[in-house]
């Protein structure tokens, strides 16, 4: 298992389209490992593939992370196949869009389907921070960030802000 570097934006890959996950090997387990190490040691609760340069359609979430108590959980090839009409406003951050947090509002609850990590197919109704946490992370599998869902100047804000930090990083 490998903590690997995290992608920010503004990078092209990061729009990227990821594709499905054909067969859930010990490839895939090996990724997942790398997905939460790298989530981990970036203090995140959700990371999807592509934030680690990876377009495949997988992502690893852990919402109760206490010390010494690791419980990552991994979605392969996640689709949302129910939202309510009801929706919900959380304040969102991302490991790919540092320094940056906004509101954003989308389904409060979601039902979904997903692969496990021994390829099993599973179903899941959530709510609350599951929720809206899945709903960012396969945002991501789409290539779209969370600040794509603020308004146009809100977004063109953050997007300024994020190409001059790289900048100031790559002027040392
Ligand atoms: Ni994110």
């Amino acid at each position: 298992m490998t903590s690997r570097p995290i992608l920010t934006a503004p990078d092209p890959r990061l729009q990227a389209v990821s594709t499905d996950v054909e067969v859930v090997d010990d490839e895939i387990r090996a990724l997942v490992a790398d997905m939460a190490d790298s989530m981990y040691a970036a203090e995140g609760i959700g990371l999807a593939a592509i934030q680690i340069g990876v377009p495949k359609r997988v992502l690893v979430i852990d919402l109760d992370q206490k010390e010494g108590t690791r419980n990552p959980r991994a979605f392969i090839n996640p689709k949302i196949t129910w939202t309510s009409e009801e929706m919900a406003v959380y304040e969102e951050g991302c490991l790919s869009v540092p320094e940056i947090w906004d509101d954003v509002e989308r389904p409060a609850r979601i039902k979904a389907e997903y692969l496990d990590e021994q390829g099993d197919r599973q179903i899941l109704e959530a709510d609350g921070l599951l929720a809206t946490c899945l709903q960012h992370e396969m945002d991501h599998l789409n290539g779209v960030l969370f600040i794509d869902h603020l308004s146009r100047l809100k977004r063109s804000m953050a997007i300024r802000k994020l190409t001059k930090a790289k900048k100031l990083a790559a002027a040392g």
